[in-house]
């Protein structure tokens, strides 16, 4: 018995990560999920995979910053399924480092794509909801750096999206549209493609895994599983956090799961 059968979700950020983790399960449900991210290879491999296990996905290859797109991508869902139940904003990036030494072209990249991208595909989203009279969720990926001091430029970017995710709930309150936060801890994932080389590879090498990460390349899933299986008291994994999207979305409307924070048990170290 599937819980989203004729249900159509919008997920960016869904080549990789929490993303894919989140458009796998919800296909698996029953809903035709309108996949997003910059990888047009990767979108195309996962949409493989859901349509071989009986699901429907299409996908949407283009960058987040181009906001004409995001909002033509899910006007796309809605005009090929005449409907929108399920938005989820999980693209996001992170660059470590101090705001001493720290890059304008980097805080432009995560403010764009943490904060602004997912306030225009919440915006876009909305609008669709209403116009199709879908009663929906919108489901923002924040992130446990999101409440706290010291979490560099990124942990702004969460703030922020914390705060938006909140004044969205208030607006949406006499509505059948919900918005919720999911604040994940640490989780296997690419989200560590910006960090320093001898980081990600001293926590893969810690694990015995033998690595030659550098800085932009993109890991296997194979390697995050393993890394997730070997360090799962620091690393959740990204079905772990699918499962928390799929327990919002399947409440019912006159229920607000406002906030969820969700992680390992332990807390892992900074990269700096
Ligand atoms: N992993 C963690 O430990 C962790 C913890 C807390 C919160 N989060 C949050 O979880 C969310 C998902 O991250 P993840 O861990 O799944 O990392 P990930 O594996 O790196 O996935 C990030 C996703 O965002 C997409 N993306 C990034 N920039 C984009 C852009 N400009 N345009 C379009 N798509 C873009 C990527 O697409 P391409 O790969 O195709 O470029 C990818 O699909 C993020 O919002 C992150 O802040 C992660």
């Amino acid at each position: 018995m599937v819980m989203l059968s004729g249900k159509t979700s919008v997920i960016t950020g869904a080549s990789s990560g929490i993303g894919k983790a989140v458009a796998q399960l919800l296909a698996q449900e029953g809903s035709h999920v309108f996949i997003a991210g910059r990888s047009g290879d990767r979108l195309q491999a996962l949409a493989g995979v859901i349509e071989r296990a009986g699901g429907r996905a299409s996908i949407g290859a283009f960058d987040v910053h181009n906001y004409e797109k995001l909002r033509a991508f899910v006007d796309e869902a809605v005009d090929r399924t005449g409907r929108l139940d399920i938005m989820v904003n999980a693209a996001g990036v992170d660059y470590p480092g101090s705001i001493i030494e720290g890059k304008l072209t980097d805080w432009r990249d995560m403010f764009e794509t943490n904060v602004i991208a997912m306030l225009v595909g919440s915006q876009a989203a909305v609008r669709a909801m209403r116009a199709t009279k879908s009663a929906g969720h919108i489901v923002t990926i924040s992130s446990y750096a999101g409440r706290g001091d010291g979490f560099r430029v990124y942990g702004a970017t969460k703030a922020a999206v914390n705060s938006i995710c909140a004044t969205l709930r208030a607006e949406l309150e006499n509505e059948p549209i919900r918005s919720v936060t999911i604040m994940p801890g640490a989780v296997a994932t690419n989200f560590g493609r910006h960090f320093p080389a001898e980081f990600v590879n001293s926590i893969l090498n810690s694990v015995g895994i033998a690595s030659d990460f550098k800085t932009g390349d993109v890991l296997s899933d194979e390697t995050l599983e393993i890394l997730h299986a070997r360090a799962s008291a620091i690393f959740a994994s990204a079905d772990d956090m699918a499962r928390a999207v799929l327990y919002t979305v399947t409440q019912p409307h006159d229920l607000s799961v406002s906030e969820i924070l969700v992680g390992p048990r332990k807390s892992f170290p900074q990269a700096h």
